[in-house]
């Protein structure tokens, strides 16, 4: 099977968790988008989603799903969304998108949060993916020179700009043994909007397609 073939299963697995007649979150990326399709076959089962980003959002509604703003809903049952890594306690780095602010304020309103991922995400320790945090255009060099007081190597995501006006430092080379002592120390730094470490929120469930069919992790 190829790696979008394990994407598109485990996207469709996550309709096991959806609820008739709730507000669904959505993700970012390519295996959300295999959610959204999903998604749009039971549309009229469910209330709408909320979404982590405009290309969500512009998916969601291209298949007739209503998009809430998440201002709006009190609570979400859960949360369906991919991650660029996922550890074995749950531990997730996301952002490979750039849509990890919205990501995890969705996944703090969700009360569960369904990863879906292909095998090729699972890692015993976070970072080999380099480490994505947003930042405020003006805090830009000086998180960098923090970073780098941290051990990694902060590179400058040439070209994006988040649905935020954001600008991402992709950290290399950080050590992410102890992930929620790196994501507090990260949220710390003057500037950080977001560092795309879940680790104090994690995954509830996790999807995992392999080649011998959907793995469910909880
Ligand atoms: C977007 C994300 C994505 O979930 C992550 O990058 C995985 O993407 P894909 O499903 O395309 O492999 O965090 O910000």
């Amino acid at each position: 099977m190829t790696q979008d073939e394990l994407k598109k299963a485990v996207g469709w697995a996550a309709l096991d968790y959806v609820r008739p007649d709730t507000i669904v979150g959505v993700g970012t990326g390519s295996t959300a988008a295999h959610f959204i399709d999903a998604l749009g076959s039971i549309k009229h089962q469910i209330k709408g989603a909320v979404s982590s980003s405009v290309a969500s959002t512009e998916k969601l509604k291209s298949l007739g799903i209503t998009v809430f703003d998440s201002n709006e809903v009190d609570e979400l049952d859960i949360y369906v969304d991919g991650a660029d890594e996922i550890n074995p306690h749950m531990q997730m780095i996301k952002g490979g998108g750039a849509a990890l602010t919205r990501e995890k304020i969705i996944a703090a309103i969700a009360r569960q949060f369904i990863c879906i991922v292909d095998a090729t995400k699972q890692v015993d320790i976070l970072g080999t993916f380099p480490l994505p945090v947003e930042v405020i255009p003006m805090a830009r060099a000086y998180v960098a020179r923090e970073l780098v007081k941290l051990g990694g190597q902060p590179v400058y995501r040439q070209g994006v700009v988040t649905d935020n006006g954001n600008v991402i430092l992709d950290v290399h080379n950080l050590d992410i043994s102890d992930a929620i002592a790196v994501e507090n120390r990260i949220n710390g730094i003057a500037g950080v909007v977001t560092v795309g470490l879940f680790a104090n929120r994690g995954a509830d469930v996790a999807l995992v397609g392999t080649a011998d069919g959907v793995k469910t992790l909880k």
